[in-house]
């Protein structure tokens, strides 16, 4: 009896034990997760303080023409189509993706080894001088008015519960700052890419995206793409 009572407290205790450390991991778990976050907000949120510099506005201009300019296009309207457009981008959603191409939220080999070498004030000054240049227009190629893209933009695909992409990104595309970028004009290689970038999570900066992009076929993806290439 005294034996069984002993084994009993001893089982009793372990739970405890199980339980408190499984709590706590769970803890330190929602922590690590949302470090990131809190940190990019907190660059984010920093004012830009370029506008009384001029001398590192020149310095940011020289970086546009010298680095990014070779693949996102002198205007910032790349002119290859697998590199994004960032002319009329929110200035908020380039900062935060440069942030988490330094820090390697998102990935990808040559993004990561650029936002590597920036500063903070340097990625505050691109975003912002991007921001300010015109975007060009682009023609869907396929997707007009009546299209499978049109609907998904416009109306969602209902027996698979995507919702509509203008719910979040606005009618015309134009986005709503600061967290939905704009996606209208965008080349429709580079935005098919993203989307399955989305679906596997090699793009794993935006749960909001994969959720939407884990439901949709390739079919529907480049469909979508086609039609947000188009649109103003
Ligand atoms: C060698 C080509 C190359 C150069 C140089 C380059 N980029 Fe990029 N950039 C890319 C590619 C490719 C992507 C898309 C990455 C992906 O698929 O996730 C990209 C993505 C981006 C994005 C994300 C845009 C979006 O819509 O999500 C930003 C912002 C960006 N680049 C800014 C810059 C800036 C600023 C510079 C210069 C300091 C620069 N890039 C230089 C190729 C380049
Ligand atoms: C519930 C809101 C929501 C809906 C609905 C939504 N998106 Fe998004 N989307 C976002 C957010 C938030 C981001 C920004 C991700 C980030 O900050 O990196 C984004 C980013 C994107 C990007 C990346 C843009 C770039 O320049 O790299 C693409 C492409 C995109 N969405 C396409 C779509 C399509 C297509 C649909 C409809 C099938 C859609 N989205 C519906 C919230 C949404």
């Amino acid at each position: 009896m005294l034996v069984l009572n002993k084994f009993k407290y001893v089982v009793l205790c372990g739970c405890i034990f199980a339980s408190v450390s499984a709590g706590f991991a769970a803890d330190v778990k929602i922590k690590t997760e949302t470090k990131p976050n809190a940190e990019t907000k907190a660059i984010i949120e920093t004012k830009t303080t370029t506008d009384k510099q001029p001398q590192q506005k020149d310095a940011i201009q020289s970086t546009a023409q010298n680095v990014c300019a070779a693949c996102h296009g002198a205007d910032g309207n790349s002119a290859i189509t697998l590199n994004p457009k960032l002319a009329g981008q929110h200035p908020e959603y380039l900062l935060k993706q440069l942030t988490q191409f330094k820090t390697g939220v998102r990935v990808n080999a040559v993004m990561n080894g650029i936002a590597a070498t920036l500063t903070t004030e340097e990625m505050q000054g691109l975003s912002k001088l991007y921001a300010e240049q015109t975007l060009t227009l682009g023609k869907a190629k396929k997707n007009g008015v009546g299209s499978l893209g049109e609907s998904i933009y416009r109306g969602g695909i209902a027996a698979t519960q995507v919702p509509a992409c203008a719910s979040c990104h606005g009618a015309n595309g134009a986005g709503i700052p600061k967290q939905f970028p704009r996606l209208s004009g965008q080349h429709a290689d580079y935005t098919y890419e993203q989307l399955k970038k989305f679906r596997t999570e090699e793009r794993a900066n935006a749960p909001m995206m994969t959720q939407i992009a884990s439901k949709m076929t390739e079919v529907q993806m480049q469909a979508v793409a086609d039609y947000m290439q188009g649109l103003k």
